[in-house]
């Protein structure tokens, strides 16, 4: 079967399609075929080195975090998920290939009520947008929250989740993602091309989800936005504690959840979340996709399909 991988750091070109043999299961793991992965910019990031430290990996190593897929085979302690189901999972790569190991204890049932390799969109970004609204920023209903960044993968389950738990939303966004985010539920749009949130938000708000990677200047235009008592939280660039100790700042690195990834599943099925695939690739592209990604010219959730 054909794989992505890099065998050493460096630009996209290092990402080879390398042939190897379908695996076989391990005892707590089953064996998926693979109906797409997704783009995640983090993968980049750990493609080009930059997260050595941080996350080190051996080499080679598979590329593909977000899975969608079918269970062709099942380890010998596996009684759940089943041949034949389809699922969902964040897994530490290995899902930019034709087949994919992954252990049964990760995954969640996909949705039925959009394609299977749409899907795939949905674990990273939807459980990083479920953990900052309801984890960290604990939105409820009658808030006003912010979502900085809500063009991106993220930012669209940010908007939709908020709005679920009742908030009034206002979104950052730019020309090419403001109708995809309006769509999602955001009651007001800000032109973060054109327009200083700064100057844009009026009243203050209870909440702010970050999702721009921002310096200390913009970070400090953010915080003055929130109200005494309110939470800024951020899942790129830490955001320095604000002056007013009333304001919590928060950093948080999602973690893998597939309760809440069930839960995202149910949402999906039930209409209140949805997910919009923006393009589609074939794996042999997905170079590209990775510069296309470090250039800026990705939006919303990209997928890539074997
Ligand atoms: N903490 C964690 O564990 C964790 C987990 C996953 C991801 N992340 C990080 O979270 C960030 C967002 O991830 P993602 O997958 O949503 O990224 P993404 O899809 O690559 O986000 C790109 C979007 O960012 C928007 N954008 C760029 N500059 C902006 C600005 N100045 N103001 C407002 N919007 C701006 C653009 O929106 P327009 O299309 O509207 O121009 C673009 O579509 C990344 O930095 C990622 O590494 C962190």
């Amino acid at each position: 079967m054909k794989i992505a991988r890099f065998h050493r750091h460096g630009d996209a070109s290092v990402i080879r399609h390398d042939d190897v043999e379908v695996p076989r299961p391990g005892p707590d793991e089953v064996l998926l075929k693979v109906a797409a992965t997704s783009f995640n910019p983090t993968e980049a990031a750990l493609r080009a080195g930059l997260l050595r430290e941080i996350t080190p990996v051996s080499l080679p190593y598979a590329l593909g975090w977000d899975v969608a897929g079918i269970v062709v085979a099942t380890g010998a302690e596996v009684s759940v998920p089943a041949v034949g189901d389809h699922v969902i999972g964040w897994l530490d790569g290995g899902a930019a290939a034709q087949y994919a190991t992954a252990p049964a204890h990760l995954l969640a049932p996909a949705p039925t009520r959009i394609p299977l390799a749409d899907a795939a969109a949905l674990p990273l970004a939807g459980l990083t947008a479920w953990q900052a609204v309801f984890d960290h920023a604990r939105v409820v209903e009658g808030q006003r929250v912010l979502v900085n960044g809500a063009g991106g993968g993220i930012g669209g389950f940010a908007v939709r989740l908020a709005k679920h738990a009742g908030a009034q939303v206002i979104a950052t966004a730019g020309p090419r993602s403001a109708d995809r985010v309006r769509r999602q539920g955001a009651d007001h749009i800000i032109d973060y091309t054109t327009t200083a949130v700064g100057l844009a938000v009026r009243d203050p708000v209870d909440t702010i989800i970050n999702l721009v990677s921002v310096g200390r200047p913009q970070a400090e235009e953010l915080i003055a936005l929130v109200r005494p008592g309110g939470v800024i939280v951020s899942a790129t660039t830490p955001i320095p504690p604000a002056s007013d100790t009333r304001i919590t700042a928060t950093h948080f690195v999602t973690r893998r959840d597939t309760a809440q990834l069930a839960a995202l599943t149910a949402l999906v099925d039930k209409g209140v979340v949805d997910v919009e695939v923006t393009r589609s690739y074939p794996l042999a592209e997905l170079a590209d996709v990775h510069r296309l990604g470090e250039a800026g010219d990705l939006h919303g959730k990209v997928t890539i399909v074997p």
